[in-house]
């Protein structure tokens, strides 16, 4: 079998399993490449497949050696279907950990409810005793509470006024005005029971409840805040009342955590593409200029290099340094003064003509299309992947 990308809207419908395993390959042999890091021994990470919580994991095994159980919710394979990107990344984790000697296991199902979090504590008290950090990285669409059975959807709207501003879309290169009404109803009440830390909270009572955390365990959750310009439909809007929430979270976690001399933190992350940013407007019009800019000036990260420097300079340095509302701060390269006013100078260019010598659309296609697995540098795509679309290296 040969597998191709196959795309509707903001998502793909295929991945490619050995575009997948490069990209896990590629991201230990960053971290492998930094000296090591003083860090967490036993770890768990919640959202663990994709995106940050991928990186978060990769560095705490091959970067402090730790033993680690990431949770997360992919879709495995079928029928000769291709799993989810995630699946691949997490069998494609695991292979190499197990390789370097590495305790990795992974739990796949909600992790909103209690049956993933009891299996998640089991896993837990068997295996490792306890874990010292714990990484809250997900990002979903939808929640069912717990207690009550409800479903709660999520939407990425602006309060108050509609907001009208370009946005691309990056198939096409086509740039073009959207107007996004505002939210209605209980939007934001939603929006803050999914993307909110009300599940980050229950994580961490359950843990410290059943004695799981050990003297001195560190949590973290990740956040972002973004430029003036897209502040409307992001830490204005809907999501931004989500993080808002998340944020207070830290400091409630944080108070339950002095028991046992713990930290909890939130830490604002740097804007990349992952399938949580692309299907959010104006972002991905954003990220292309935003790379641009950050390329020319030699300060472009990814999820690897941020959450190894996040890690490294941040958590396990001899402070962990925080902005005035307690927040670590790893998106400080892109709120540089120079950078956002380069960007906000060609935001205002910004059209379908100019986009691709002013912007880096290319580098937001590959880094979409290498999410999935595909134009990941080094794969032979002509290659027959029948074996490896079926890969059972999960437990
Ligand atoms: P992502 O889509 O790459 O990762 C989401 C993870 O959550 C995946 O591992 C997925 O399997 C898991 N997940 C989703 N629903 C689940 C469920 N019900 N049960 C178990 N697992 C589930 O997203 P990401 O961009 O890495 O986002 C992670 C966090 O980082 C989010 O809080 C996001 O807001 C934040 N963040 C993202 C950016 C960005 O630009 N991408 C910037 C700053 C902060
Ligand atoms: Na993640």
């Amino acid at each position: 079998m040969i597998i191709e990308p196959r795309t509707r809207g903001f998502i793909c419908l295929t991945s490619h399993p050995t575009g997948c395993q490069q990209n896990v390959i590629d991201q230990i042999e960053h971290i492998k490449s930094k000296r090591a890091i003083n860090g967490a021994k036993k770890v768990l990470v919640i959202g663990a497949s994709t995106g940050f919580g991928l990186a978060s994991r990769i560095t705490s095994a091959f970067g402090s050696d730790a033993a680690t159980i990431g949770v997360f919710f992919e879709k495995p394979p079928s029928a000769g279907r291709p799993a989810s990107p995630g699946w691949y990344n997490s069998a494609f984790f695991e292979e190499e950990a197990h390789k370097a000697g590495l305790y990795a296991k992974s739990i796949n199902g909600d992790a909103f409810s209690k049956e993933i979090k009891r299996q998640t504590l089991d896993l837990i008290k068997a295996d490792l005793g306890q874990v010292d950090l714990v990484i809250y990285s997900l990002a979903s669409p939808v929640r069912t509470h717990p207690e009550t059975g409800v479903k709660y959807k999520s939407v990425l709207k602006p309060i108050g006024s509609s907001y009208k501003n370009k946005t691309v879309d990056f198939h096409t290169g086509v740039v073009s005005d959207i107007s996004i009404e505002p939210a209605v109803g209980d939007d934001v009440d939603n929006t803050i029971a999914v993307m909110g830390g009300e599940d980050w909270k229950m994580w961490m009572d359950a843990l410290q409840e059943e004695g799981l955390l050990a003297n001195g365990s560190k949590t973290v959750a990740y956040s972002y805040i973004g430029p003036a310009l897209t502040e409307p439909v992001y830490r204005k809007g809907t999501i931004g009342r989500a993080k808002d929430h998340l944020e207070a979270t830290a400091f409630e976690i944080g108070d339950s955590l002095k028991a046992i001399g713990g930290e909890a933190y939130v830490s604002v992350n740097k804007a990349l593409v992952t399938q949580a940013s692309s299907a959010i407007p104006v972002i991905p019009l954003y990220i292309s200029l935003l790379y641009k800019v950050m390329k020319e000036k030699g300060i472009h990260e990814g999820c690897i290099e941020q959450i190894q420097r996040l890690f490294q300079d941040r958590l396990y340095s001899d402070s962990t340094p925080t902005d005035d509302q307690g927040r670590i701060r790893i998106d400080d390269w892109e709120m540089r003064d120079d950078v956002q006013a380069q960007v906000a100078e060609l935001w205002e260019k910004a059209t379908t003509e100019t986009l691709p010598s002013i912007g880096d659309l290319e580098g937001y296609k590959k880094d979409f299309f290498n999410l999935f697995g595909f134009m990941v540098p080094g794969v032979d795509y002509d290659k027959d992947v029948n074996e490896m679309v079926e890969i059972a290296g999960l437990q």
